[in-house]
């Protein structure tokens, strides 16, 4: 989106009016707010009119959805109606799913998480996906992307091999980043936004760095300054 860094805020507020206020501060330099689990789950549907408000602000919902495929289906045209430009899929739900997920919300691209961050290798060897972790990131998303997956969300360590594996078309969105210096709270593999994006990712996934600062706007100012002369596009 012209004007604004291909940064998506992850509105992990407590409550509706924290994150609208949020929402108002930052939609002025970012092209994206990502609206997760308990936000949603909490406030349902009426969440993404409170965050985008009058704005074009793109509408990120990361509900992870897994499940049988007429029911991702059901769920995938249950939100289509709130235009997200992006919605996300677990890629371990299986080619039928991701492409029910795609079939039903044409208008959104659909993501797809490969591993969670989460997970190491003693995590996958015991629900039976043993092996190297790069291997399973691999795998889960030419699956996807074969399924129809038009995203994919992965570390900024994973990106440029995902981007050998995938190609050039598909949006690879990262999250993990914290601007030089910033505090990295729980986030274990973290880049800062030059280098994720030097790396290859499309869409940087920003929380806390933004909306922990005294001046969320202003962060979210910073971070778009720093990343303007990566991205041509901006105006
Ligand atoms: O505050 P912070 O920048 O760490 O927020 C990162 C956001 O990205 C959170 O909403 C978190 O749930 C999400 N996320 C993540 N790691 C993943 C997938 C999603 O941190 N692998």
């Amino acid at each position: 989106m012209s004007g604004h860094a291909p940064i998506a805020v992850a509105l992990d507020a407590p409550d509706l009016e924290t994150a609208a206020r949020w929402a108002g501060l930052v939609t002025p330099h970012v092209s994206t707010l990502k609206i997760g689990l308990e936000l949603y789950l909490r406030y349902g549907p009426e969440v993404v009119a409170s965050v985008r408000g009058a704005s074009g602000v793109q509408i990120f919902l990361d509900l992870k959805l897994h499940d049988i495929p007429a029911t991702v289906a059901a769920a995938s045209r249950a939100v289509a109606r709130l235009r997200p430009a992006f919605l996300t899929v677990h890629a371990a739900a299986g080619t039928a799913a991701i492409r029910a997920a795609a079939d039903a919300a044409p208008g959104a691209r659909v993501v797809a998480v490969t591993v969670l961050t989460s997970l190491g290798e003693a995590d996958l060897e015991r629900i039976g996906m043993g092996g190297p972790l790069s291997d399973a990131v691999r795998r889960l998303a030419v699956l996807a992307v074969g399924a129809g997956a038009r995203g994919l969300v992965c570390s900024p360590r994973e990106v440029a091999v995902v981007r050998a594996e995938v190609g050039p078309d598909v949006t690879l969105i990262t999250p993990g980043i914290r601007p030089a210096g910033a505090d990295a709270h729980d986030q274990a593999r973290t880049a800062t936004p030059e280098e994720a994006l030097r790396a290859g990712a499309d869409l940087l996934v920003i929380g806390r760095p933004i909306t922990s600062a005294p001046d969320p706007g202003a962060a979210a100012a910073a971070i778009a300054a720093s990343l303007r002369h990566l991205t041509p596009a901006q105006g």
